[in-house]
């Protein structure tokens, strides 16, 4: 099926497709190379960190598309509810790990709205001994910005729209779309 003829467009819940498949596969492409090209010849370990849930299907796509040997692992945070960001990080599955001193990670974000979710977890993490703590996200809303941070790896910066698809979801709706795409406001605004 061509991800044109999705129900959820056909339904009018998604406004419009924001990143086709045939981009995030560029996308992911690019940015598997970056990585590659940064830590072809580093001596410790890498740990791509996935935040759960909404980095799940960009973190399967860049774990098979890196080159370089690298384990993988997954935090999980929460401070939104539907369309609004509670300002307040809490660590609901935490990296348990007994030594990063010789490990850089490398944070899997689906998207940075106000930062405060990835700065949170680069000092967390550094706190916690990692050797080096970087950030790859997917998408990135730099007009949303609350605190001062710049990820490492980006796929897109993004205008100040609500999206879903690809792993992001509004209350848990629309993760399992291949493509990312605008949510249309009728559906949070009612
Ligand atoms: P931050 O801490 O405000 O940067 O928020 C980042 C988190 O907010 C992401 O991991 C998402 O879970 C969520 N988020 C922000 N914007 C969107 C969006 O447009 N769609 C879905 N989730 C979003
Ligand atoms: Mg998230």
């Amino acid at each position: 099926m061509q991800s044109g003829e999705n129900t959820y467009i056909s339904s009018g819940e998604i406004e419009r497709i924001l990143m086709s498949q045939e981009e995030i596969d560029e996308t992911t492409d690019r940015i598997a190379a970056e990585i590659d090209r940064d830590f072809k010849n580093y001596d410790g370990k890498v740990i791509i960190l996935g935040i759960l849930k909404g980095s799940v299907v960009f973190m399967g796509d860049i774990m098979r598309k890196l080159t370089i040997p690298v384990e993988i692992d997954f935090m999980k945070v929460s401070s939104y509810s539907g369309t609004l960001s509670g300002g307040r990080i809490n660590i609901v599955l935490d990296l348990n790990r007994a030594d990063l001193s010789e490990s850089t990670i490398i944070i899997i974000e689906d998207i940075i709205d106000s930062g405060r979710t990835l700065s949170y977890l680069t000092e967390y993490l550094r706190i916690n001994g990692a050797a080096d703590v970087k950030t790859c996200t997917l998408l990135d809303k730099p007009s949303r910005r609350e605190v001062d941070f710049t990820p490492d790896y980006v796929g897109r910066e993004i205008p100040d729209e609500f999206v879903v698809g690809y792993g992001l979801d509004y209350c848990e709706k629309y993760r399992t779309l291949p493509f990312v795409g605008i949510l249309s406001r009728s559906v949070y605004e009612k």
